[in-house]
This record gives structure tokens, C-alpha cells and sequence, in this order.
């Protein structure tokens, strides 16, 4: 009768509610470690990996899957054809080659430049609406290539820059003055690279200037020498680890994690991740990391973060490294 017609919902069915899902291009060691650390925090419902060698890739995702019963609920797929990127709200790029001992990232532009040029617009037409997130060095220029080749608006495509750079600088700091990492406020501004350089005039820990900073019980102050110091150890660190292991991937997977959480729960954190600059500074026409606004459109404002002049100087500085190499490859 009528009432059971009004109340017949058998052939109501909910629409699919979409989920997060998240693509990587490369499942080599940084690819397969960013993969892990954003499942085990669950930023995405679905993770898929695209690789050339489709074994490596099956075999990812398999190992991964065998895992999910130990994390948040998600799904991982995997292939050599591009479709399986479709749709994805975010892509990050790790595939390239892999920086050999002793070698600079700039030496890697030539080859990593090409592969983003035959693979990225491929992808692009399958996942058209994404944030795409380079990861692959020379992060800065591929960057800058990458947005000329996607022909992607500046605010959807941008790089992973010094936050991985901002967490080594953290981490000595921390070690140093005996406080929590997570209580220490300092960027590195700059090429993912070289010519990086520490913002120490606008660092803090907990809320005292760093450059104010005395020290706590027998860790003393910050001085001019120990931080030229660690600037130091922040540059040479990847070489260090190349050295011993080959490669790295498990502090720029979580740097890479850290910025999928940003874009998927449209955070609105602050990054100092690479992106298309303009007027910032003076500095325009060049991919370059300073503190960002980072959510789900990519990136937002940039601050405009009180600098010494040496710092500047710097930044400036930075900027041509970048500029020349990305010039030196015709973008
Ligand atoms: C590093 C690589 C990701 O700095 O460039 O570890």
C-alpha cells in the first residue's frame, strides 16, 4: 500500500562515497618507503604504485598488502600502465636515477628531466584534477621543468623541496639543546641542494629566538660556530648516507608523508616545499623552497619570512644555482 511504496527503499542505493587515493610514480627504495609510511599513517584509502618493472611493482604490492590488517584500512594496486594512476587526488614522483656517491643532485637533471618529459603528461591525462608533488632530483629544476611540460597551474604542481632539509636541521638542533624536535622551529630556504641555507634570524625554540637561545643545563648556546656547523652536516647528509647505504628513503618518505597529509586533509601547514616563485623577495621565475601554505589545492601563500641580509644574500644565490641548470636544459 502506499506507505510500504513510501517506504520501499530497497532500490535506494547510497552513491559510492569516493575516498583519498593516493599514486606513486617509481617503486624503488623512496617510492616503496613513502608508500609504506603514508599507509601506516593512514593519509589515503587507496595507494597506488606505477612502475616500469612490473614485478618489482606487483611484488610491492603485495608485500604492503600483506600489512594492511596492521594498519588503517586502505587499498594498494599497482602496474606498468599508466591507467592504474587514474583519478588520483595526489601523485608524487619519485622515479629517476639515483644519485651515485660523490655525485651532486644538479649532475641528475639531464636524465630525470627527459624521464618526467616521456611519463608525466601520460599520467596527467589520467589523473588531470591531482596535486602533483615532485620528489625526484634535482627536485627544484625537475619542478620547474614539470610545470612547463603538465602545463599545470603553479599552485598544483610543486616539489618536496627542504622539508627534508628542515627536519635534518631540527634534528641536530634538537640533539644539541635537549628539547623535543617537535619544539624547534627552523627552516632551510633554497635548492634541495648545495646551496641551501638555514633561516636561523627567524628560527625559535619553543617561543625564544633561537639567535636568544642560552642553552639548558651543561648544552650551551647556539654559537655562530656550531651553527655553521650543522649547516654543514645538513648539506653533506645525504652524501654521508649514500655512501653507506646506496641511497636515502626513509626521512624523505616521511617528508613525502608529511605533505600528503597536508594536500589529503587540507591542512593549511606550513612547508617549505619548492614551488613556482613570483615576486617573492624580489626572486622570480624559479622553483625554490621558502615556508608555504600547503593544502588540498597544493600550495597557497608564501610567507614572507623576516631574513638577514646574509640571508638573503643566500636566497638570492640559491636561486641562480637553480636557474642556471634549469637554463642549461633549455626551460
Ligand atoms: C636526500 C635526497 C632525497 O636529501 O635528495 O636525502
Amino acid at each position: 500500500d502506499a506507505i510500504d511504496d513510501e517506504l520501499d527503499l530497497g532500490s535506494v542505493v547510497p552513491p559510492q562515497r569516493r575516498t583519498s587515493k593516493l599514486g606513486i610514480v617509481g617503486a624503488g627504495a623512496v617510492g616503496s618507503t613513502m608508500a609504506y609510511a603514508a599507509l601506516m599513517r593512514g593519509a589515503a584509502r587507496t595507494v597506488a604504485l606505477l612502475d616500469v618493472n612490473k614485478q618489482k611493482v606487483e611484488a610491492e604490492v603485495l608485500d604492503l598488502s600483506h600489512g594492511i590488517q596492521f594498519m588503517s584500512m586502505a587499498e594498494v594496486v599497482g602496474s606498468d600502465d599508466v591507467s592504474v594512476l587514474a583519478d588520483c587526488d595526489i601523485v608524487v614522483f619519485t622515479a629517476g636515477a639515483k644519485q651515485r656517491p660523490g655525485q651532486s643532485r644538479l649532475d641528475l637533471a639531464e636524465a630525470t628531466i627527459s624521464l618526467v618529459r616521456n611519463v608525466l603528461p601520460g599520467i596527467v591525462e589520467v589523473a588531470p584534477n591531482a596535486t602533483y608533488v615532485m620528489v625526484t632530483n634535482p627536485v627544484d629544476v625537475v619542478t620547474y621543468a614539470a610545470l612547463q611540460i603538465s602545463g599545470l597551474p603553479p599552485q598544483q604542481l610543486f616539489g618536496s623541496g627542504t622539508v627534508l632539509d628542515s627536519s635534518r636541521l631540527r634534528y641536530l638542533i634538537a640533539r644539541h639543546t635537549g628539547v623535543a624536535v617537535q619544539n624547534v622551529h627552523a627552516y632551510v630556504a633554497g635548492e634541495h641542494g648545495d646551496s641551501e641555507l638555514p633561516l636561523w634570524s627567524s628560527a625559535s625554540i619553543g617561543s625564544v629566538p633561537l639567535l636568544e637561545w642560552d642553552g639548558i643545563g651543561e648544552n650551551g648556546p647556539l654559537t655562530r660556530e656550531v651553527r655553521d656547523a650543522m649547516a654543514r652536516e645538513v648539506v653533506e647528509s645525504a652524501y654521508r648516507i649514500i655512501e653507506g647505504k646506496g641511497a636515502t628513503n626513509y626521512a624523505i618518505a616521511l617528508a613525502g608523508s608529511r605533505i600528503i597529509e597536508a594536500v589529503l586533509k587540507d591542512e593549511k601547514r606550513i612547508l617549505p616545499v619548492s614551488s613556482l616563485l613570483t615576486d617573492y623577495l624580489g626572486i622570480s621565475d624559479v622553483c625554490l623552497s621558502v615556508p608555504t601554505i600547503v593544502g588540498s589545492r597544493g600550495v597557497a601563500e608564501r610567507l614572507a619570512v623576516p631574513m638577514s641580509s646574509d640571508e638573503l644574500t643566500g636566497l638570492r644565490r640559491s636561486a641562480e644555482a637553480v636557474r642556471s641548470v634549469a637554463r642549461r636544459f633549455g626551460f
